[in-house]
Order: C-alpha cells, then structure tokens, then sequence
C-alpha cells in the first residue's frame, strides 16, 4: 500500500471528479428528455455486453443532491459533469426544453451552494437520435446543430458556469462509434468514419465561438482522449505501424484544435482530410483557454499481422497486449503510470506554446469491487488496486509538472460507478460504488485515500 508522501502539486491546483449524464442519470423519458443514439444503441440486441441499458443507471437524476453531498464530503474543488443534448434540445434543433434546462440550473446553483466549481461537458456522446437519423456526425448539419444547441445552454446557464468543455473524446466517437461499431452508433465504415472527425471539430469550433458570444468570461476547452503510442518492437514494421496508429488516435484530433492543420494521412492514401471546407481550420484552431486530457493506458501497437482483422480492413495497425507480467485494470488495460508521464511531456514537446493550459479531464480504473462487510458491520469495499493505480497515476501528473507540463486540474473518473457504455454494469470506475438495483451508494476505500490526498494538498 501507498505510504510516501504525495508531491506537492502547484498553488491553485483543482481537485475534482467526472461523470458524465447517460451514464449516471437515468430518467431517459423524464421531463421532456427525446432518445439518443445510445438509447437506441442499448436497445440493440448483442450491443451491450450485459444486455443492460441505461433507464435508471445510477439514477442521479433523481439522486444529484446525494452527488453534490458525496463530492462536499470528498472536499473537491470541481465537478465535471456533462449536460445531456437530448434533455435540453430533444430533438436535436427547435426550442429548447425549458424542464431540463430547469433541472441542469437547479444543480449548478446547489454545485454553487456547496463551493463546488462546475466544470460542464456540452456534448459526452448523447446525440439526439433525430439527428442520427439525418446523418449523425457523417454529415456537416450536425455540427451546426450542435453549435446551436450550446447556444441554447449558455443563454440559461452562462452566468452560472465558468467553464466549458465542447466534446468528450471525439477519437472515439469516430473510432468506436462510426468506424468498428462497438460504440452508438454503431456504423462499421471503417476509414469512411473520417469525416465525424471533421464534423465534430467543425461543431467544436463553432461551439467555441458560441461560447464566447455569450459570455465575455468563459474559459472554454476540448476533452480529448490521448494514449501513448509505444511500438511493440523495434523492427522497422512495427515503428512505422505505431506512427499510424498514432495519427488516427490522437494526432487527427489534436493538431487542427491546437495547430490549424491536419497531419498528413498519405498513409491512409488520402491527400486531403474528408469534409473539409475553406476557412474550416480557423473555426477550429480558435484559442482555447485549456486542452482536457483524458488518459488511461499506454498502447502496444504493432505492423498488423496477416490475416487479422486489422489487415483485412486494410489498416496499417494493429494493437497488441503489453509486454509480459505489466498489471492491468479490470478492463485488462495496462498500468503503466511512468507512460502518463511520458505522454504530458511528449504534448509538451510535440505542440510547445501551442498547448493551453492542460487538465487532465479522465484518469481513473476499473476493478471488480465487492461489498463486502466493514469493522463495524456497515457495507466496505476495499479497492487497493484502485488506489494503487490513483497513487501512481498521480504521482505521473507530479513529475509531468516537474518536467515542465502545465497541469492545472485532475478529475479522477468516476465519482461513481455508472453506466460504462457497451460494458454495461460490468466495469466500475467510481470511487463510490453504487448498487444499480436500489440505487444506495457505498463509499469505497479509494474515497477516503482520495479525500485525504484532497484535503492535504488543499490544506
Ligand atoms: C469516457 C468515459 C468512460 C471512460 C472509461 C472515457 O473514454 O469519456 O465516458 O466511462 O473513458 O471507459
């Protein structure tokens, strides 16, 4: 177990916790709410590893005030959470929906009472079904619908909420959702997926402008999800197979936010990025008062082997396990917290004055958590691995800063345990378990280190 003392982290630094609404709040129907693509993706037969589906999840609709007391009791100093699309604009454009607008104002104004800074996703993957239906993120509408959308959010809450994030991990929106299909919506276009890469950098840009129309003191910023890129040998294949991947993961959804330019994808035989328009990289490359980083694991990648899936869909790629005897998380993702360091100072390195100001939006780990009896009778689980995998992750972000990285904030994900996409109820990243039958919420061990990591560097 952990015993060294914590790095101290700079002056001002935020301290906070993630969530994002489909997968806590339930209440899909509540208040005026219109379906998503993850509503309609959960409905799919084979598409959620449970079959479960997100119509109570962990039931914070109804449940936020027990949030806002758990992250008062947790001492953070933020709180990102994400505002649902399809709750303030069912339909995905028309009018907004003033009862979940209602709801989201109610919740930051208690945020507010308990000293708690909001941090607010616009968009964390709840694309309004309608929207799908018209080409979802394929299509160019999309992301002036979006841009519209957060429009209608910041005229109700833009006195309220300081900062904004415009997308949740775009990489895999396109990745999972449009091009494997793991993901809602789950479309199998392969390299056709490319254009929801523009399409959402497009909407981020004019969400960014948006923003600033509407508030002449918002800080506004991406979430992005980045992984390290380590090639599985040396061999010349192996090196040339983890630069594409490294393209197609992070560097196709960094480079035109930060440096108004797409990498060059010849590998991928494309001469010019699919849906770009003239003057399009200016929306994009607006200036951005913080870069969101979600991270979790390094990835192994390798030349694709014959035959695999990989190299039948024509991808130079193919990701491969991490080195022998590396532990991993529940979700078998591998921990490696020096591979955080790594990457923070490599988009140091990489973008240089480039990148704003980063906070590092995600970082969190999935294991198989029991309730299991405490001392004194009362449910307990004892989650070392996770505070294992906190501990050395953020002790990463320390040596990061001391390298030179400038980290102004880490939201651990989760809060609680919710909704974890096509893994259903299977993965649990909270640092409160949540029982998904009755809604009651155990605090586990990894809470109270958290809490006392909080309180000392706060202190
Ligand atoms: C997403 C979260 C998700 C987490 C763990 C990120 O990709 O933003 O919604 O639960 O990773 O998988």
């Amino acid at each position: 177990m952990v015993d060294e003392r914590m790095p101290r982290f700079p002056q001002g630094f935020r301290w906070g916790a993630a969530t994002a609404a489909f997968q806590i709040e339930g209440a899909t129907t509540a208040d005026g709410r219109g379906p998503s693509i993850w509503d309609t993706f959960t409905a799919e037969p084979g598409r959620v590893i449970d079959g479960s589906n997100a119509e109570t999840a962990a039931d914070s609709y109804r449940r936020w005030r027990d949030d806002i007391a758990l992250l008062g009791e947790l001492g953070a100093t933020d709180y990102r959470f994400s505002i649902s699309w399809p709750r303030v604009q069912p339909g995905g454009s028309g009018a907004a929906n003033a009862a979940g607008l209602d709801h989201y104002e109610r919740f930051v104004d208690a945020l507010a009472e308990a000293g708690i800074a909001p941090l607010a996703t616009l968009y964390h993957w709840d694309l309004p079904q309608p929207l799908e239906d018209a080409g979802g993120w394929l299509v160019r509408d999309t992301a002036e619908r979006y841009a519209e959308s957060v429009g209608l959010v910041l005229d109700r809450l833009g006195d309220r909420v300081g900062r904004w994030v415009t997308l949740n991990e775009p990489a895999m929106t396109t990745l999972e959702g449009y091009a494997l299909g793991t993901q809602a919506p789950g479309r199998t276009l392969m390299l056709g997926a490319l254009p929801t890469v523009h399409h959402q950098l497009l909407g981020h840009g004019l969400a960014v402008a948006a923003i600033r129309a509407a508030s002449g003191t918002a800080e506004v910023g991406i979430t992005n999800n980045h992984t390290l890129v380590v090639p599985a040998s040396d061999e010349p294949a192996d090196l040339v197979a983890a630069v594409a991947f490294d393209l197609v993961y992070n560097r196709i959804f960094i480079d035109p936010v930060l440096t108004g330019a797409y990498p060059d994808l010849s590998a991928f035989g494309l001469d010019a990025f699919p849906g770009l328009e003239p003057g399009d990289l200016d929306t994009i490359a607006a200036p951005l008062d913080f870069y969101g980083v979600n991270s979790y694991n390094p990835t192994y990648v390798a030349a694709p082997a014959e035959g695999s899936e990989f190299a039948l869909a024509g991808l130079p790629f193919e990701p491969v396990g991490p080195p022998a005897g590396t532990p991993v998380t529940g979700f078998d993702w591998p921990v490696v917290p020096e591979a955080f360091t790594e990457l923070l100072v490599s988009l140091r390195r990489d973008y240089g004055d480039a990148l704003p100001p980063v906070v590092i939006t995600e970082n969190g780990a999935s294991y198989v958590d029991e309730v299991v009896p405490g001392p004194d009778g009362e449910p307990a689980v004892h989650d070392v691995e996770r505070i294992d995998y906190l501990d050395g992750h953020l002790r990463a972000v320390a040596a990061a800063i001391d390298r030179g990285v400038d980290v102004r904030g880490y939201f651990l994900w989760s809060l609680i345990d919710n909704f974890e996409w096509a893994q259903g109820y299977t993965q649990r990243f909270g640092l409160v378990h949540v029982d998904f039958e009755t809604g009651e919420r155990t605090r586990k061990d990894a809470f109270a280190w958290y809490r006392g990591v909080v309180a000392d560097q706060r202190g």
